[in-house]
């Protein structure tokens, strides 16, 4: 069993076809292109023009396949994290089975916010370390879009869609080497986003209020302190150190938080791979979108050590360390 690995060996991702860039907000809100790009990094995102989580997971995934040289059959699980499903019934993961015909695999939902990609990949490479299966989907992504309140503009210029995905394969040659996952009560609530509203004839008092709920500055504080708190536990008692690291592909939620919590663990920047500027914050759908662009320009190659460190709401975080 120890011998066992989860590997990675083709990841893919889907955007909607829709560039939206800030200016865009500055036509619908109090903002400005400055505002946004100083405080974030981010430029532009993709909203969708109709396709649902599903639909970017599925070519996601088509293309995680392309990469793998595998066919849909030889899949034996599908795991989609997401906060965003097309429905609560049935699951993303079923839904993308069915458009994939992944037909010797099961398939469920994860949902932990925007550390939903590294709880899911931790997830399979348990499955595969137990014997239980040999090849996995692994998916995360988003159409946020749909839950933004867009008279907000506190939140609606922060998110965008976009989906990612790895195939992990049982392997005797080390692919994730260590896992690490926590998560603690949200006392402040400082990030929320409502299912179905609370109604029925017994309900007087109505609450209509929609979109995502967030407390930018505690947002900051915890991320800040738990990005670097993650490395180290994806680090520790494996032998390896930071220099060792190729790569480090964070949840991609804000560039100034990254780069302050780069600087407090000294970490050199350019370790950090960021495309917040292109996509923004797509949650789940954060770290694989970057999986797959590192690996398509070859920032990383087969044998490179990488982490992923992914931080949300739940609280929840978690980080791996990866060899490719
Ligand atoms: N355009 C112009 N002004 C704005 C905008 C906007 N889009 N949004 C807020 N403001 C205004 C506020 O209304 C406020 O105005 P006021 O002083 O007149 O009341 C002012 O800007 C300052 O607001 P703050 O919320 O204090 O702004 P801050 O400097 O803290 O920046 C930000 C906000 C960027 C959200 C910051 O708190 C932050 O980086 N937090 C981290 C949160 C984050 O990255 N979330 C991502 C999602 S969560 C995740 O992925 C884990």
């Amino acid at each position: 069993m120890y011998n066992i690995y989860g590997k990675i060996i083709g990841t893919g991702h889907c955007v909607p076809d829709n560039p939206v860039p800030n200016k865009y907000f500055e036509t619908i809100l109090e903002t400005d292109d400055e505002w946004i790009r100083t405080r974030t990094g981010i430029e532009s995102r993709y909203f969708s023009t109709g396709q649902n989580t599903s639909g970017l997971g599925t070519k996601a995934a088509e293309y995680a396949l392309k990469d793998a040289g595998i066919e849909a059959e030889e899949l034996d699980m599908i795991v989609f994290a997401t906060i965003s499903p097309d429905a609560f019934m049935p699951s993303t993961a079923c839904i993308v089975q069915k458009n994939i015909g992944a037909v010797n695999a099961f398939a469920f939902d994860i949902t932990a916010a925007c550390s939903g990609f590294v709880y899911a990949l931790t997830a399979a490479n348990q499955f595969i370390k137990t014997g239980q299966v040999k090849t996995v989907l692994v998916l995360g992504g988003e159409v946020l879009s749909k839950a933004l309140d867009f008279t907000d503009r506190s939140t609606a210029v922060l998110f965008g869609d976009g989906a990612g995905a790895a195939i992990l394969q049982k392997s005797n040659e080390p692919g994730i080497i260590q896992t690490y996952l926590g998560s603690k009560a949200d006392e402040k609530n400082c990030l929320f986003l409502k299912a179905l509203p609370l109604e029925n004839p017994f309900i007087e008092e109505k609450d209509t209020k929609k979109g995502i709920i967030m407390d930018g500055r505690e947002v900051f504080k915890f991320s800040t302190r738990i990005i670097g708190e993650a490395l180290d536990k994806a680090l520790e008692g494996t032998g390896y150190t930071y220099d060792d690291v190729k790569m480090i592909i964070p949840h991609q939620a804000n560039s100034r938080l990254i780069e302050y919590a780069t600087e407090k663990k000294n970490i050199p920047k350019e370790k950090f791979y960021l495309n917040i500027d292109q996509y923004s914050n797509t949650s789940g759908g954060t770290i694989p979108i970057a999986l797959n662009e590192v690996r398509q320009k070859k920032l990383v190659i087969s044998g490179d050590l990488i982490l992923l460190v992914g931080f949300g709401a739940g609280l929840t975080w978690g980080s791996l360390l990866i060899r490719l």
